[in-house]
């Protein structure tokens, strides 16, 4: 079995962090969100993956590598135009060759892995095999139609949903897959949709099977979706200290805190992630933050945040809560009079002011 991972699309939900990073490139918990993905793929046994990246940028092969950090091959395969899930998979069908695999879209991520789903699969002898999650925003996704307890056809976006379900991006497949894609034509949004590509398998009499993720699993495309995915991972994440905390501080809790990095005369309440060479000094980190590599705090409390690397925090009077800051971010104290909020703020940024 193969993996084929996505990790295209513009992000514009993400807007301003994705204006100079691919979505995912985005840290949950300090890694990559399309880290995640690699590592369910290794967890289960694969060792050949695919990554679609889009073209315009070489930022994510350059940064991923050749898989050889996970002991693995990683290929790479340029998208010219996003032009829907479905010209993903087409795109692939060298890459895949003969085998089945998993397909699995780099911005969702899943709590427990997909092994459960890779041998389900094997067992099965479907020729599509689906996973689907119950959700309480159906019309965001693909959604399956069921009659007497099979799916009769997926809908993308539906206005009006025909199940509470959502197929989520994590799909398995056999060949099959490839005379679907290419028989299709653009939909209304100008893309070829892989629920297209799943109702016509069962137009076609394939057999097209289906699990339900019971645990945790979330598509992370808008802002509330990273800091939901962040409190998850960092939820579950082994506590450690290879920094170093003065004896004036107080750090209760799941909390990593990476090499090199200072928490001075500050209160730390986990789950927590501070990231190399971080400075905490003055400060309250509460829980569910993540604080990128470089970063500095000072007389300052963040909580329930992502905050990205070489960012500086000073004086700020109000907690922070619910924010997530890009890379080289100030958030610092005005001094002088008039008593100012004074903004240097990039395009599509958003900030709310007590
Ligand atoms: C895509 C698929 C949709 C699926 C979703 C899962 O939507 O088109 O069918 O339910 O991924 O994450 P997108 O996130 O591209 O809007």
């Amino acid at each position: 079995m193969k993996a084929l991972i996505a990790s295209g699309g513009r992000g514009t939900r993400l807007r301003p962090i994705t204006h100079t990073q691919n979505k995912h490139l985005i840290p949950i918990a300090n890694k990559p969100i399309l880290y995640y993905a690699i590592e369910a793929a290794v967890d289960a046994g694969i060792k050949e993956i695919g990554i679609v990246y889009n073209a315009e940028s070489r930022e994510v092969p350059d940064y991923v590598g050749d898989g050889s950090k996970w002991g693995v091959r990683i290929s790479y395969i340029p998208q010219e135009k996003p032009g829907g899930l479905a010209q993903v998979v087409q795109l692939a069908e060298k890459f895949v060759a003969k085998d089945k695999f998993i397909f699995y879209l780099g911005d969702n991520m899943l709590i427990g892995g997909i092994k459960r789903f890779t041998e389900e699969f094997e067992k099965s002898g479907c020729n599509c095999y689906l996973t689907l999650a119950k959700v309480k925003d159906p019309e965001r996704f693909g959604v399956p139609e069921f009659r007497g307890g099979k799916i009769v056809r997926i809908e993308e976006k539906p206005k009006q949903p025909k199940s509470n379900y959502a197929v989520a991006g994590i799909y398995l497949y056999d060949h099959h897959i490839f005379e679907a894609v290419s028989s299709l034509k653009p939909s209304a949004r100008g893309e070829l949709e892989i629920s297209d590509a799943h109702t016509l398998l069962i137009e076609r009499g394939l057999k097209v099977g289906f699990t339900e993720i019971t645990g945790w699993w979330k598509d992370t495309g808008k802002p509330t979706d990273l800091l939901e995915a962040n409190r998850l991972i960092l939820d579950n994440i082994e506590v450690r200290n290879d920094g170093d905390i003065d004896k004036y501080s107080d750090v209760a809790g799941r909390v990593v805190i990476e090499e090199g990095a200072k928490i001075v005369n500050s209160k730390i309440r986990g789950p927590v992630i501070i990231g190399k060479n971080c400075i905490i000094e003055n400060s309250y980190i509460g829980p569910f933050t993540s604080i990128g590599d470089r970063t500095e705090v000072r007389n300052s409390e963040v909580e329930y945040s992502i905050i990205l690397r070489d960012c500086k925090i000073t004086s700020v009077g109000i907690r922070i809560e619910g924010s997530i800051l890009g890379n080289d971010v100030e958030v610092v104290e005005a001094v002088g009079k008039p008593q100012v909020h004074r903004f240097m703020i990039g395009d599509q940024s958003r900030i709310e002011v007590a």
